[in-house]
């Protein structure tokens, strides 16, 4: 394939963050857009110079002249879409998380396999050049053998004209039913998959506390041991009503700390900047700062992240994060809450379905 012709189904609230690599690149021509909201998907195509417009994904997987989809439609909805998609023939980018149980994504996989389409999860972390940076290091052995990775997360008060302008109604469904958790399910996932792939090693066993904070925010601290005895994994999540975070998107803070027996490396934001420090910091094995000026823009990721799944297409090669990662990531994110709920460490791959918090859903559908 010489050129992607690529369509997009979900065209919510991610939508513009997601899709401006693709219209960026000139190895792929965006042919469609489909959504449900018939206003929305004719006013962004229209925004966006997108020739066609579906109302359904059905409709977009009949068009012959696409060879992949961007899914971008609510999660509890990516396993029906994923399948149809891969029995129509299509190569497929599904957002995170991949789907809302374990069992789901093995059912995605088997269909995937079968069509023997190309399929990724669009996480945008793994294509965001502060991460990649550090990934980059920890490989190359800047901080000699890998002992601690933490991971803190602060929800504050958001001052963005992106975070004004996001729709209400893309968060109904991450506040009910249609969802096995709340934000450590929703907006953690970056960083249980992060956790899995800066160091590449298996998690064996976790343990957590999750509270139940506002809407569907949980406050948590967890740990966890890799299969290696002397590499071990942590990370909180705060919640700070009252602080104001600054930055161009959400107004959340992310802060990875990865510890070597010869250095640390520090990745000091993600989509917001409350630390105004370099995006990536490596303490050496001398005690000396060595700072990586990349392009720490959030947006990068995105664009990184689609350029990514073209080149994949284009090469014939697996783009980044592959499902089998995102079944990883998801089965860390159900640990720490079947940890929080028996109180006990969990083996994060004893898990094949979904665990929720008691407490959730925190809203009741109408
Ligand atoms: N990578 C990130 O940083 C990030 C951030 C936000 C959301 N996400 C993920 O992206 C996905 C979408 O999230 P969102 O916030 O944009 O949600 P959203 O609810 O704002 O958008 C979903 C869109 O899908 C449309 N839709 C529903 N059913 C459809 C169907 N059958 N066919 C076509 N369109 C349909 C809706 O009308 C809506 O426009 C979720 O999986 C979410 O977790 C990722």
């Amino acid at each position: 394939m010489d050129k992607v012709r690529l369509g997009v189904a979900g065209i919510g609230n991610i939508a513009k963050l997601n899709i401006t690599g693709y219209l960026d690149d000139p190895r792929c021509d965006v042919v469609a857009l489909a959504d449900t909201r018939a206003d929305k998907v004719k006013r962004m195509a229209e925004e966006w110079d997108v020739p066609r417009t579906y109302a359904s994904l059905d409709a977009l997987l009949a068009d012959d002249e696409i060879d992949a989809v961007e899914i971008l439609t609510p999660t509890f909805m990516h396993k029906d879409h994923v399948i149809a998609a891969a029995r129509a023939g299509k190569h497929i980018s599904v957002q995170k998380p991949m789907a809302n149980t374990v069992s789901d994504c093995r059912e995605m996989l088997a269909a995937v396999e079968e069509a023997g389409v190309t399929f990724r999860v669009t996480e945008n972390c793994f294509h965001y050049p502060p991460l990649v940076k550090a990934r980059e290091l920890v490989a190359a052995g800047a901080i000699g053998t890998p002992t601690m990775v933490r991971i803190k997360t602060v929800v504050g008060h958001g001052v963005s004209d992106f975070q004004n302008e996001l729709e209400p109604e893309g968060y109904i469904w991450r506040f009910n039913e249609h969802s096995p958790g709340g934000h450590l399910f929703d907006d953690m996932i970056h960083k249980y998959a992060t956790a899995c792939w800066l160091v590449p090693e298996a998690i064996k066993s976790v343990q957590a506390v999750v509270r139940q904070g506002p809407l569907f925010f949980e406050p948590m601290a967890a740990f966890w041991e890799y299969d290696r005895d002397d590499l071990l994994g942590m990370m909180d999540v705060e919640y700070a009503p009252e602080m104001t975070i600054p930055g161009k998107y959400w107004g959340a803070d992310e802060w990875w700390e990865i510890q070597g027996t010869e250095g640390l490396i520090w990745v000091t934001r993600l989509c917001a900047e409350l630390y105004r420090l370099p995006p990536v910091i490596h303490f050496t094995k001398e005690g000396e700062r060595r700072e990586f000026d990349v392009d720490a823009d959030y947006v990068a990721s995105f664009h990184n992240m689609s350029r990514a799944f073209v080149d994949g297409l284009i090469s014939g090669t697996q783009p980044d994060m592959t499902g089998e990662m995102a079944i990883r990531a998801l089965q860390l994110c159900f640990a720490v809450y079947q940890a929080s709920n028996e109180k006990r460490p969990v083996d994060p791959s004893t898990i094949d379905g979904k665990v929720s918090p008691p407490w959730w859903p925190p809203f009741k559908m109408a």
